[in-house]
């Protein structure tokens, strides 16, 4: 009985979780969400619900490397202390059931009662991948049934390819959408579904096809109402350089047609990847994205820092997106963080030396700065913020003032990370930069999140001091907040 099968599938997972416990927990962030054994990737069916946000998480609870997708599940009442629930969703069917597929990404949505998700099963015959999107619901949002009449749409339109998953579901009026992802004629591209129950769909037609060189497959694609707007993202595979794009359009829901007015990056670092986004009950629209590893050295297994830990992977802080004026989007950290703040330390400087101050030293790395340089009296070159981990190894964001570049280079950073990120912000007067960093993850947002750089890094020490110097001419003015952010969430199954 496929009822069983899952229910068989799901105790035999969470056997597997709690039987790794974590061992140490020094590589864990303090405010950044991880599983509590195990691998993680996308973030999935992101939804709240009678004030109680439900995430949902690519997982394999069998190991730190992926395979065998499963959902992994957990609550939380501020999108910063989580408590795991129950592995929601589990390969048991023949169209989930695969070692090297399993449940794929997908979404959730009230339908009455029910929290309902729409996933991707994924699996192998003849050689070739199989995708197909499925339904499981809950009435007490922890256990999930699957729909006996799964799959729901059981293959790609005419002319896509087998490259078929990642439905992210939304109301409109009596109706529901689903976007998906997929490619067409070796070019990624975007479709859009149509439904009255969540069972029966139709396909409606491509809502929006890459351009050369945005990649040959597009994953995990969102589409949502952004102010006047709409705003569709993708996570494109197959492109040289970023892979997490936006389009900013209108789109006319009787006909089906997506018209972009403006596209970007939605990150501007290298570990950013496959985000979701939904509506909470204060109608803000949040992010949320898996903090990737291709910054990792070529050839470094994605776990080979953290494996011994108990886990790999971690998500990035909730952003909430706004749009502004020109129709781009705005990345604001959720302000929420604000309530774990402890031990602030506020400076200035009328003029940044160039002997290295040191701004603030604490023996963790979970730390929050907001840094305002003004450049109205400055004549200097370059400016460095260095993030010392121990007395070798150092993080340092270099801004180039006359090439107008922001430099992250990790470098001199510990093991399985490398390599520079760059990005253009040119010589306003001022650079705000809003800075988190949490043991392996540290995030920018520059000029009030006009964009983000989310970067991994992963220093053996968990200490940081930082320090702040200019070069090349006279200092700018500088102002800084700094806080330690105290770990959210309870630290489960360590010992
Ligand atoms: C994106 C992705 C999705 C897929 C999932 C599998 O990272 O490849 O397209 O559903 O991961 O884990």
């Amino acid at each position: 009985m496929p009822h069983q099968a899952h229910q068989l599938a799901l105790a035999k997972a969470d056997q597997a979780r709690e039987a790794h416990a974590v061992r140490r927990g020094d590589m864990r962030p303090a405010y950044h969400f991880t599983a509590p054994y195990g691998w993680l990737n996308d973030p999935n069916g992101l939804i709240q619900h009678q004030g109680v946000y439900h995430l949902f998480y690519q997982h394999n609870p069998y190991a730190t490397h992926w395979a065998q997708m499963h959902w992994g599940h957990a609550v939380s009442r501020d999108l910063l202390a989580w408590t795991h629930l129950p592995v929601a969703l589990a390969p048991s069917e023949p169209y989930d059931c695969d070692t090297r597929g399993g449940c794929y990404s997908g979404s959730a949505i009230m339908a009455g009662d029910a929290l309902t998700l729409l996933y991707t099963g994924c699996t192998h015959k003849n050689g070739l991948e199989e995708q197909t999107q499925n339904l499981a619901f809950s009435t007490d949002g922890i256990h999930f049934t699957k729909y006996p009449q799964n799959p729901v749409i059981p293959k790609p339109p005419k002319g896509g390819s087998e490259q078929f998953r990642d439905p992210k579901v939304w109301q409109w009026g009596q109706s529901y959408y689903a976007v998906l992802g997929n490619s067409m004629d070796a070019r990624g591209c975007v479709l859009l579904y149509r439904s009255d129950d969540l069972r029966a769909w139709a396909y409606c037609g491509v809502l929006l096809h890459a351009q050369p060189g945005q990649g040959w497959m597009w994953e995990c694609p969102d589409f949502f109402p952004l102010g006047n707007r709409w705003m569709l993202t993708v996570s494109a595979m197959g492109v040289q350089g970023n892979r997490n794009l936006w389009f900013v359009g209108d789109f006319d829901n009787q006909t089906g047609c997506f018209t972009p007015l403006q596209q970007g990056f939605l990150d501007v670092g290298d570990d950013f990847y496959a985000p979701q986004s939904f509506l909470d009950e204060h109608n803000r629209r949040i992010m949320i994205g898996w903090a990737d590893h291709k910054s990792q050295r070529e050839g470094v297994p994605p776990d080979a820092a953290t494996a011994s830990h108990g886990f790999c992977g971690h998500l990035c802080l909730p952003r909430v997106v706004t749009l502004a004026k020109g129709d781009t989007p705005r990345f604001a950290p959720i302000p929420e963080v604000t309530a774990y703040r402890i031990n602030p330390l506020h400076g200035a400087l009328p003029e940044v030396p160039a002997q290295p101050v040191l701004l603030g030293q604490w023996n963790t790395t979970a730390v929050e700065a907001l840094l305002l340089l003004d450049f109205q009296h400055s004549s200097a070159k370059q400016v460095t913020l260095a993030w010392q981990h121990d007395p070798s190894h150092a993080t340092t964001l270099v801004y180039d003032r006359a090439a107008g570049m922001l430099r992250l280079d990790r470098n001199q950073t510990d093991e399985c990370v490398s390599g520079v990120v760059e990005h253009a912000v040119g010589a306003p007067e001022t650079l705000a930069l809003h800075i988190f960093f949490d043991r392996n993850s540290l995030e920018l947002f520059i000029q009030d999140g006009v964009c983000v750089l989310s970067a991994n890094v992963f220093p053996k020490e968990n200490a940081l001091q930082m320090r702040l110097s200019a070069q090349g001419g006279q200092g700018p003015r500088a102002v800084w907040d700094l806080w330690e952010i105290k770990p959210c969430t309870p630290r489960q199954n360590e010992t």
